[in-house]
C-alpha cells in the first residue's frame, strides 16, 4: 500500500491555516463601481436586465455615491444618458450635459470619491456608434477631436480621471495632449485598451440606450480570438500616455489580463461587464447558484489573473461582504 509523505491537505484543514497561506486577496481598494445617470429628478429605475443596477437622476446619484463613500469604495465610473442624441454627439461635450452637471454636483457633495468618466460617443450619437459617421463609416480622426473635447469638458466639470472606451486609433494621445494644453497634466487616463467586440455588453446597451442603429462595432473593437493584437493595443496606449490599461470583458479574457500584466507591469484593470453580471444575477434569482460564493470566485479569479482594479456592478455587495470578512 502507498501512503503520501507530502500531504497538501495539511494546510487546508481550517480557516486560520487557509488564511495563512492564501496567495491572493480581494480588497475594497480594488473596486470601481459603474453608475448610469439620466436627466430628471427623483428617478431611480432598475435596468430590467441588470437587477440591482439603477439608472438614476443626479439627486439620486449623489445618494448612490454617498453610499459608495460609506462603503469605502475609492472610485466610481460614470455613464451619461443625454436628453437628446444627435449625429454630432453634442451632448458629450456640452458644458450643461448630463455628465458635466453630475460631476459638478458630486464634487460639491462627495469630494473624496474618485470620479472617473467614460469617454465615448455611443451614448450621445443618434446612430449609437462610438464615433462620428462620415461616408457611412465611423471616421477615426474627426472622432478624435470630439473625444478630446469631451475629456476636457469632463475635467472642467470635476472629473478626476478619464477613461476612453471608443477604440479609435490615437485617442489616448489626442486626449493626453488636449488635457495637457488645458492645464490638466495631472489627470490620469485609464484606457480601455483591449476592448473586444463582445455580446457581453448587451445589458449595458439597454441601460445606456447605446445599441448601434446599423451595423456593429467590429470595425473598431477587437476580434475576440486575438491576443497578440491586444498586447499591441496596450503597448500603443502606454506609448500614447495611458496610466492604467484595461481589458474588457473580463471572464472570457482572463488570459489576456495575465499576459498584459506580465508583459507591461502597468496598473491593470478588468471590466467585469454587464452581461457577466446579468448571468450571475439571473441564475441567482432562479436559486440555481449561490450568488455570494460565485461573486467571490469571480472577483478573486480576476485578481489571480493579474487585475489590480476591477470595474464591477457587484462592487457595493462585494464591499459589504468584505466588511463581514468574506475573502
Ligand atoms: C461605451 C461602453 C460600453 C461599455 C462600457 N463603455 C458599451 C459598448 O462598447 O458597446 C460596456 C460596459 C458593460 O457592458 O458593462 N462604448
Amino acid at each position: 500500500m502507498y501512503y503520501p509523505t507530502l500531504r497538501m491537505r495539511r494546510l487546508r484543514r481550517n480557516e486560520n491555516l487557509r488564511r495563512m497561506i492564501r496567495e491572493n486577496r480581494l480588497s475594497v481598494d480594488d473596486l470601481i463601481y459603474p453608475l448610469f445617470v439620466v436627466p430628471g429628478r427623483n428617478i431611480k429605475e432598475e435596468v430590467p436586465s441588470m437587477p440591482g443596477v439603477f439608472r438614476v437622476s443626479i439627486d439620486e446619484l449623489v445618494k448612490e455615491v454617498e453610499e459608495v463613500a460609506a462603503l469605502e469604495i475609492p472610485a466610481v465610473i460614470l455613464f451619461g444618458i443625454p436628453e437628446k442624441k444627435d449625429e454630432a454627439a453634442s451632448g458629450a461635450y456640452d458644458e450643461e450635459g448630463i455628465i458635466q452637471k453630475a460631476l459638478r454636483e458630486l464634487k460639491k457633495n462627495v469630494p473624496d470619491v474618485i470620479l472617473i468618466t467614460d469617454v465615448c460617443l455611443c451614448e450621445y450619437t443618434s446612430h449609437g456608434h462610438c464615433g462620428i459617421i462620415k461616408d457611412g463609416e465611423v471616421n477615426n480622426d474627426i472622432t478624435l477631436e470630439i473625444l478630446a473635447q469631451t475629456a476636457v469638458s469632463h475635467v472642467d466639470a470635476g472629473a478626476d480621471m478619464v477613461a476612453p472606451s471608443d477604440m479609435m486609433d490615437g485617442r489616448v494621445a489626442a486626449i493626453r495632449s488636449s488635457l495637457d494644453e488645458n492645464g490638466y497634466k495631472d489627470i490620469p487616463i485609464m484606457a480601455y485598451s483591449a476592448k473586444y467586440a463582445s455580446a457581453f455588453y448587451g445589458p449595458f446597451r439597454e441601460a445606456a440606450e447605446s445599441t448601434p442603429q446599423f451595423g456593429d462595432r467590429r470595425g473598431y473593437q477587437m476580434d475576440p480570438p486575438n491576443v497578440l493584437e491586444a498586447l499591441r493595443e496596450v503597448e500603443l496606449d502606454i506609448e500614447e500616455g495611458a496610466d492604467i490599461v484595461m481589458v474588457k470583458p473580463a471572464l472570457a479574457f482572463m488570459d489576456v489580463i495575465r499576459q498584459v500584466k506580465d508583459e507591461f507591469g502597468y496598473p491593470t484593470a478588468a471590466y467585469n461587464v454587464s452581461g457577466e453580471y446579468s448571468m450571475v444575477k439571473a441564475a441567482a434569482l432562479k436559486g440555481w447558484i449561490d450568488e455570494k460564493k460565485i461573486v467571490r470566485e469571480i472577483l478573486i479569479g480576476l485578481k489571480r489573473a493579474g487585475a489590480d482594479l476591477i470595474l464591477t456592478y457587484h462592487a457595493k455587495d462585494a464591499a459589504r461582504w468584505l466588511k463581514e470578512g468574506w475573502i
